[in-house]
């Protein structure tokens, strides 16, 4: 394959922590492109569950199976991170009509910013269409079994970090 014919995606988001819908989209983006790379924003104004570093970690053990999958950080602009990484897609997962509202504002935001980086939407699976991040963070906060909710090693980590 000429290298001109890799198509790399970022999978930007917080992962915060990384859940069962999120995974559905890595494996679903991972047929689509030749490689995936889960983008982990670090956002220094939100108040996080997990360092970077651990989501990072926990995400890589996650996405093992996926063998064009990998994991990385970013700070900054996530249209420069794609541009150094020569991206050529980024990837959202939509999991109802509500989302359509903020996804849609933020993909012209980054094609004004570079035109060539095309935002693809994948639908998560009926069966996590209502897991959000901060309502696991929420339920994990107050004590509640999150494992229908996030993979094997993200639920050990939150439940030893009780
Ligand atoms: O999982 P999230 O919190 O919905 O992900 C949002 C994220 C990290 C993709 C978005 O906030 C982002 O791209 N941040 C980096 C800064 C940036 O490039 N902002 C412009 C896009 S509107």
């Amino acid at each position: 394959m000429k290298q001109d014919d890799h198509r790399l995606a970022l999978y930007p988001g917080s992962f915060d922590p990384f859940t069962l819908g999120h995974l559905d989209i890595v494996a679903r983006a991972s047929r689509i492109f030749d490689e995936i790379e889960v983008t982990v924003a670090v956002n220094t104004s939100k108040k996080h569950l997990m360092s970077v570093e651990e989501r990072c970690r926990l995400i890589e053990e996650c996405v093992a199976d996926y063998p064009n999958v990998n994991v990385a950080s970013f700070e900054g602009l996530l249209v420069d991170h794609a541009r150094e990484r020569g991206a050529v897609a980024l990837v959202r997962g939509l999991r109802q009509v509500s989302d359509f509202d903020f996804e849609f504002r933020m993909a012209f935001a980054n094609r004004r910013l570079h035109e060539g980086l095309e935002t693809v939407f994948l639908m998560t699976s009926e069966k996590h269409a209502l897991i959000a991040a901060s309502i696991v963070r929420e339920i994990h906060h107050w004590g509640g079994d999150i494992s229908s909710f996030v993979p094997e090693p993200v639920l050990r980590a939150l439940n030893n970090a009780r």
